[in-house]
């Protein structure tokens, strides 16, 4: 039997976590994952660089040539059901798709939030203003998380966390820096490697590892 699950990663800037992905896939641990496709909803997004240099497809779907968050939606689920995705990764997309794409992949598409979940996220916390915000407010750590994307922006189910000790002389790029390299690239891969191995049980909203 072909366990393989067709993974499709979503980027809209640097992608170093599709290189995280990447990197495990090639070290043989991205369990029965294959990233199959990259989709980037910018055209200059460096992810794309990331993927044709390891042969991964690559395709477009911009997001300023849309003025409507549900026609970009409706478009995005079909290229994804083209792509015969299985698993979905959102790897540094700053898009918040409608609630047709989360209904059609339930428990199937995941993102990486530079913060430990329930704090600083939501609507307008993304990239650096994330780690703006953490170090306005003086918290002692942050972290990252993965979670399963719904139709509410950072609130479906928790899948993994790690915390991270924030520096008096931290910045908002080394904090960013620091949450990516001892977080992100670390328990993005691992999430991806559960779910396309099938060892995560979402119940009443929380999840178990098997
Ligand atoms: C990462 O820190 C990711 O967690 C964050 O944007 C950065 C993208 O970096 N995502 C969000 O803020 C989503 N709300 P990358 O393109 O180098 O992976």
């Amino acid at each position: 039997m072909n366990n393989t699950k067709n993974v499709v990663v979503l980027a809209s800037g640097g992608g170093t976590n599709l290189q995280a992905l990447i990197d495990a896939q090639n070290r043989g641990e991205l369990g029965c994952g294959r990233i199959t496709c990259v989709i980037a909803s910018k055209a200059d997004a460096y992810a794309l660089t990331r993927a044709r240099e390891n042969g991964i497809k690559t395709r477009t779907l911009i997001r300023k040539d849309y003025t409507d968050v549900d026609k970009y939606s409706e478009d995005m689920l079909a290229l994804l059901l083209e792509e015969k995705a299985d698993v979905i990764v959102y790897a540094g997309f700053m898009t918040i798709l409608g609630e047709s794409v989360c209904d059609a992949f339930p428990n199937k598409m995941v993102n990486v939030h530079p913060a430990l979940i329930p704090s600083f996220c939501g609507k307008g916390y993304y990239g650096l203003r994330v780690h703006e915000e953490a170090l306005k407010k003086g918290v002692k750590v942050s972290g990252a998380t993965v979670h399963f994307v719904t139709a509410e922006c950072d609130a479906g189910p928790i899948i993994l966390q790690k915390a991270v000790e924030v520096l008096d002389d931290d910045t908002p790029e080394t904090l960013q820096r620091r949450i990516m390299e001892q977080a992100e690239w670390k328990l993005l891969p691992k999430a991806v490697a559960l779910l396309c191995d099938e060892k995560i049980v979402v119940e009443n909203g929380k999840t178990y590892i098997k």
